[in-house]
């Protein structure tokens, strides 16, 4: 059991500020992902949690007890890292018990941690190999194993699954939802670039950017109602396409006239006074589908990416408009070079005003 709350939390080296104003109050049981550009400081917010870099303001506190000048080992916290740096000369068994006997735990409660946390992992079968003759993903579950047998509560993830292949990351990503299923009331912050694991694993996604927070949510609070036009085109992948228009009919339901000639329907409110408001539109790729009708962009498709189960169609952009992306269902080679026009549903279609949903007012 561990609540985290982090109050005006900030970090500078030196004169350079990296993070300042983090506001988070994180429940007990929750599985945190922080996501964000590189470089916005995901990983040395994760440290200062850790304890493994100082905080320089604000209040850092773990079941309500302030833990800013507490030693990273009395803090409660395990971290897993990218690179897993398991010790070589080592067995599975000695490297993920080496943390409790420099405790001094007693050789049966270290037994009984590495195998309970062997079984979680399914690593029984590979207690007394080398980390050598290990896979890649192997090697990673055993640097969970060593976060595990800790027992902390709180587990900080800093994108452990980037060093693996595409084929194991999404194995590996399941048994971390599965290991979290097991331990329901252990908190989680995890790191990661990767959209599908923030989608898929996180209880609610904190965005980082410009050296504060973005916005956070459950996935699908930011996938469906993005405050910014920064998040929308952060979650969801390929991004969501903006084009610039102007609101022509105000109400329940919004009419804006498209810089390109199109016109786009959405059901976000507006105001008589924002007849006239120039906004961007934002709809996401799989959200477009072609039409026989007036449409909200018509333009010419210069690429066909078949991905199976979808295409990605890329559009030739045309005097300065944006490059658009559109994601339809089956295959659609035949589309390329032809000149195709696109519609999306109201409630699909998001509306943005300097930058910011108007949604949010
Ligand atoms: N010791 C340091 N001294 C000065 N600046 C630092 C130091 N460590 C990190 N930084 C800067 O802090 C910023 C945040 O770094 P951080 O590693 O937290 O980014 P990140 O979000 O984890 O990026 P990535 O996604 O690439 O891992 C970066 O601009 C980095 O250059
Ligand atoms: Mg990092």
């Amino acid at each position: 059991m561990a609540d985290l709350s982090l109050k005006d939390v900030a970090k500078a080296y030196g004169e350079v500020k990296i993070l300042s104003g983090i506001n988070l109050e994180i429940k007990s049981g929750e599985l945190i992902v922080f996501v964000g550009p590189s470089g916005c400081g995901k990983s040395t917010l994760l440290r200062m949690i850790a304890g493994l870099e100082r905080i320089s303001g604000g209040d850092l506190t773990i079941d309500g007890q302030r833990m800013n000048d507490v030693p990273p080992a009395l803090r409660g916290i395990a971290m897993v890292f990218q690179s897993y740096a398991l010790y070589p000369h080592m067995t599975v068994r000695d490297n993920m018990a080496f943390a409790l006997k420099i405790a001094k735990k007693s050789p049966q409660n270290i037994e009984k941690a590495v195998e309970n946390a062997a079984r979680i992992l399914q690593l029984t079968p590979y207690l007394d190999r080398l980390p050598k003759a290990l896979s890649g993903g192997q090697r990673q579950r055993v640097a969970i194993g060593r976060a595990i047998v800790r027992d902390p509560k709180v587990f900080l993830f800093d994108e452990p699954l980037s060093n693996l292949d595409a084929a194991l990351r999404v194995a590996t990503r399941i048994e971390i939802a599965q290991l979290k299923e097991a331990m329901p009331d252990r908190t989680m912050i995890y790191v990661t670039h990767d959209q599908v694991e923030a989608m898929t694993l996180a209880s609610r996604i904190v965005v980082l950017a410009g050296g504060g927070i973005a916005q956070v949510g459950t996935p699908l609070d930011l996938y469906d109602r993005p405050e910014t036009e920064f998040v929308a085109q952060f979650i969801g992948s390929p991004a969501m396409n903006l084009l610039p228009g102007t609101v022509v009919k105000t109400g329940a339901q919004t009419t804006v006239e498209l810089a390109g000639g199109g016109i786009a329907r959405s059901h976000v409110p507006t105001r008589p006074a924002d007849l006239g408001l120039a906004v961007n539109i934002g709809v996401r790729p799989e959200d477009f589908h072609p039409t026989d009708g007036a449409g909200i962009f018509s333009g010419t498709v210069a690429i066909v990416e078949a991905l199976g189960e979808v295409s990605l169609l890329y559009f030739t952009p045309e005097k300065g408009a944006p490059a658009m992306i559109a994601k339809l269902p089956g295959t659609h080679a035949d589309l390329r070079h032809r000149q195709v026009t696109l519609g999306a549903d109201p409630a699909k279609v998001h509306l943005f005003h300097a930058g910011r949903s108007l949604l949010y007012r």
